[in-house]
């Protein structure tokens, strides 16, 4: 089991990708019948939604890429197949223009991967309100806005929508309360999502990000220290003083390059039947700290109730699921 310091290292920062059975490459869709596609990746400026952006341009489809700051849009429309599309996720008038943008080029809109997010952290009962406001209005409200914005492009391509969530969508644990909270809303908006927009032939996804490269720390260091925030007033003074070293020491902790979480994400824009969740973990700890968790709470609902089942029967249970999922 990973310690509480492992673990907010690994929510902190953003190592070795081990997959016993590779995904497919688009190359290996591409025998699908698959075209050029029109994608939205929005938080495409760095990290997780730049390396989904350049994958897939690369291969081959074209990427409407989101970001805040005019020198990222310029960076990102210098590459091939790319866009870049100002897009603040919290600025419905940054979102109405990129859907009048999106329309007006005549390409159609196949896909979305609602990527943009940011970190918050700290123990749950002190968070300050505006930071649990500000890790909603990008993470939760912001894949909202964009999702019912394009829906009627999505819908009328029969097209797919990927949510990126994260492994503390859902598994969490101290001081990262907060950000676990927005990623559990994911995966509860594509729970009902993707049961609502299968009537109408649109596929949707959660892929959840294990640690992995990327700007999300520094940011969230950034603002946190706009804060000058005490930790010696916390009730919780070992907590504050590991977050605090985090940040302050600029720890930085080499995470792998987040590929594998493209690889998701392309299964779930491009597979024939894509499933409703993938985990993107770069290791065996990881992912085991992920199925754990939900065998452990699957436990603790099963008992002290009357209608429990028996040990066989959950196994049946578990065996028709992996029977479904082969
Ligand atoms: N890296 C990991 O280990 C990990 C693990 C699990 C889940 N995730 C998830 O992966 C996604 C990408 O994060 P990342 O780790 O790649 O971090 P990142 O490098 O900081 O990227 C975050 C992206 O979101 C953008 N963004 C922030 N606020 C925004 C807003 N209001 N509107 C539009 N875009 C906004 C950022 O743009 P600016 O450059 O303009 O700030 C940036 O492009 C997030 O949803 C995150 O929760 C990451």
């Amino acid at each position: 089991m990973m310690n509480m310091r492992q673990l907010l290292t690994m929510i902190l920062t953003t190592g070795v990708w081990l997959l016993a059975t590779p995904l497919p490459t688009g190359e290996a869709f591409a025998g699908a019948g698959q075209q050029q596609k029109a994608v939205l990746v929005t938080g495409a400026s760095t990290g997780i939604g730049r390396n989904i952006a350049e994958r897939l341009a690369a291969e081959g489809h074209f990427v409407y890429a989101g970001a805040r700051k005019a020198a990222d849009i310029e960076a990102l429309s210098r590459i091939e197949n790319i866009q870049g599309v100002r897009l603040d996720v919290t600025i419905q008038a940054d979102i109405d223009a990129a859907v009048e943008l999106i329309r007006s080029a005549g390409r159609g809109l196949y896909g979305i991967v609602n990527n943009a997010g940011v970190i918050v952290i700290g123990p749950m009962a002190e968070i300050d309100e505006s930071d649990l406001d500000f890790v909603f209005d990008v993470n939760v409200y912001g894949p909202y806005r964009v999702t019912r914005a394009f829906a009627p492009m999505i819908v009328g391509s029969k097209g797919r929508i990927t949510n990126i969530s994260s492994m503390a969508g859902i598994a969490t644990g101290p001081a990262y309360g907060a950000y676990s909270m927005s990623k559990h809303a994911i995966e509860a908006f594509t729970d009902s999502l993707a049961q609502e927009m299968r009537e109408v032939g649109v596929h949707v996804s959660a892929v959840a990000p294990g640690a992995y490269n990327s700007n999300g720390a520094a940011s969230y260091c950034r603002r946190r220290n706009e804060k000058a925030y005490d930790p010696d007033k916390s009730l919780f003074p070992e907590l504050a003083g590991e977050i605090a070293a985090l940040c302050g020491n600029g720890e930085k902790i080499q995470y792998p390059e987040p590929d594998p979480v493209a690889d998701a994400v392309l299964l779930a824009l491009f597979a024939d039947n894509p499933k409703e969740h993938y985990l993107a973990a770069p290791d065996q700890q990881q992912v085991g700290y992920v199925i754990r968790d939900v065998i452990q709470d699957l436990v603790e609902l099963n008992g002290d109730q009357p209608f429990s089942y028996s040990r066989d029967e959950l196994v049946t249970m578990l065996d028709e699921a992996l029977s479904v999922a082969e």
